[in-house]
């Protein structure tokens, strides 16, 4: 059989973590792709120092290596949706299978790859870039093929669980644990993508279009971060039997689909909940095999290179036996994707945590609750703490039923509105998880 060609782009940590997995474990990989798989091209602006590179070809100039006729399959491992847009779009032109772990190259531009790639008759392939190295795309788009997704949620950034794990765990406060993450390697050397949320909203985009069938919509998702959480907010979540965890949630309902990303408390007792430090998960609710829960590494050099390798003994085992890729890019026929309206946050409906600092003095809590009815949100849990020695205020903390966020804004107004009320309300959705 012949051998399969692979170009390398980027050798940066999936990119030296993808040149190890190819170069030491070489006969493994072949016996699974049922071919030889020869690494003919690498493109990077500099050497790695975990990655001999002698007996290789090696181009500074990384789009050498979309235009080597050689090369089969190019492996995009550089970034960022500029340089590396123009690298992939170059080489599906010229013909080439790609594979990346770019997820917001996927998520914003993921429509129109997706479609050259089909007009070129190629495929573009994107395992490790939601999740690192758990299989979730595989899952998605082939395992569960059989069923309708009603939702899914995800802890899909270890960068903000990793913080969230810490604040629980010993205490602390975000600022401080963000400091370690990135002296430890976990942040980036900008974290907004990681605490902001909007690496978790490139992958959710990513995870929604394939669950339901609909193109790629990054400019829809509604993302919160996790920058304004306190450990006192920890610590209440903790009292009432519920975790924060910073949620990518995506779910069908009647009037089209909810795409998210936020905090959220979720009931301890879940396996999500229990989701620790760096580590990833996903649950997935399907119509015929009910939740099933995806966990592993969502990040590091070797995790993700297993995902990208995966990818390339796939589409190698094709193009060893003369097929076409036979998976659609998004598990769908382009033609069969549904164009479902992306529900307003206003008409999202949750349950929620709220925290505020009252005044310690009789009709106040019966003030909120009576604010709270006007709209129709009731009470199902509320925690009010006595004063400190000397204090008039106390904080106050409640757990609504499930609201339309709309009707959750009027009220924390109004409330906020209440003279003995100081300072804001911190809200927080809450998700049972359960159906
Ligand atoms: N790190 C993870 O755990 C992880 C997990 C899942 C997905 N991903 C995704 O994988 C991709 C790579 O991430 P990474 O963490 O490996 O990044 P990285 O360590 O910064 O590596 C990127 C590499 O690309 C090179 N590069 C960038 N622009 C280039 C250009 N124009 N020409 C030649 N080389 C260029 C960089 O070279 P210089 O060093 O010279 O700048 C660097 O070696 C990203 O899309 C990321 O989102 C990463």
């Amino acid at each position: 059989m012949n051998a399969v060609k692979i170009g390398l782009c980027g050798l940066g940590t999936v990119g030296s973590g993808t040149f190890r997995l190819l170069h030491e474990d070489e006969g493994n990989i072949a016996a699974h792709a049922r071919c030889p798989l020869t690494l003919t091209h690498i493109g990077a602006r500099r050497d790695h120092p975990d990655c001999d590179t002698a007996n290789y070809q090696v181009s500074r100039d990384i789009f050498a290596v979309v235009d080597d006729p050689e090369v089969d399959i190019v492996v995009e491992l550089i970034g960022g949706t500029t340089v590396a847009k123009d690298l992939v779009e170059k080489a599906i032109a010229n013909g080439k299978h790609v594979v990346t772990a770019n997820k917001a190259l996927i998520a914003e531009f993921g429509n129109e790859l997706f479609a050259a790639a089909n007009a070129a008759g190629v495929a573009l392939r994107y395992e490790a870039a939601v999740a690192g190295g758990i299989p979730i795309i595989k899952a998605l788009r082939e395992g569960l093929s059989a069923n309708q997704v009603s939702w899914l949620a995800g802890i899909i950034n270890g960068t903000g669980n990793f913080i969230l794990s810490e604040m629980r765990d010993k205490g602390r406060e975000f600022a401080d644990v963000l400091a370690e993450a990135q002296a430890l390697g976990y942040a980036e050397a900008d974290p907004t993508f990681d605490v902001e949320g909007i690496d978790a909203a490139h992958k959710l985009v990513i995870l929604a279009a394939i669950a339901f069938g609909t193109p790629l919509q990054f400019s829809s998702v509604y993302c919160e971060g996790i920058t304004r959480l306190t450990p006192e907010d920890v610590d209440y979540a903790e009292e009432l039997g519920y975790r924060i965890k910073h949620l990518g949630v995506a779910r069908r309902s009647e009037r089209g689909v909810e795409l998210r990303v936020h905090p959220t408390l979720i009931p301890e007792h879940r396996l999500l909940a229990n989701v620790n430090g760096v580590k990833n998960a996903v649950l997935v609710e399907g119509s015929a095999v009910g939740p099933t829960l995806y966990y592993g590494a969502g990040a590091g050099a070797a995790p993700t290179a297993s995902a990208v390798v995966a990818d390339v003994v796939d589409l190698a085992r094709d193009l060893g036996a003369g097929q076409q890729p036979r998976v659609a890019h998004l598990g769908f026929d382009c033609q069969a994707l549904q164009d479902l309206p992306v529900v307003p946050m206003a008409d999202v409906e949750t349950a929620w945590y709220l925290r505020m600092e009252a005044e310690d003095r009789p009709g106040v809590l019966s003030d909120i609750a009576s604010i709270l009815s006007q709209q129709g949100i009731s009470i199902e849990a509320l925690i009010q703490k006595a004063p400190e020695e000397g204090e008039s205020r106390v904080p106050v903390i409640i757990l609504t039923n499930v609201a339309a966020q709309g009707k959750l804004d009027s009220a924390v107004a109004a409330i906020e509105a209440l003279p003995s009320i100081t300072n804001g309300i911190a809200r927080i959705r809450v998700e049972s998880l359960d159906g």
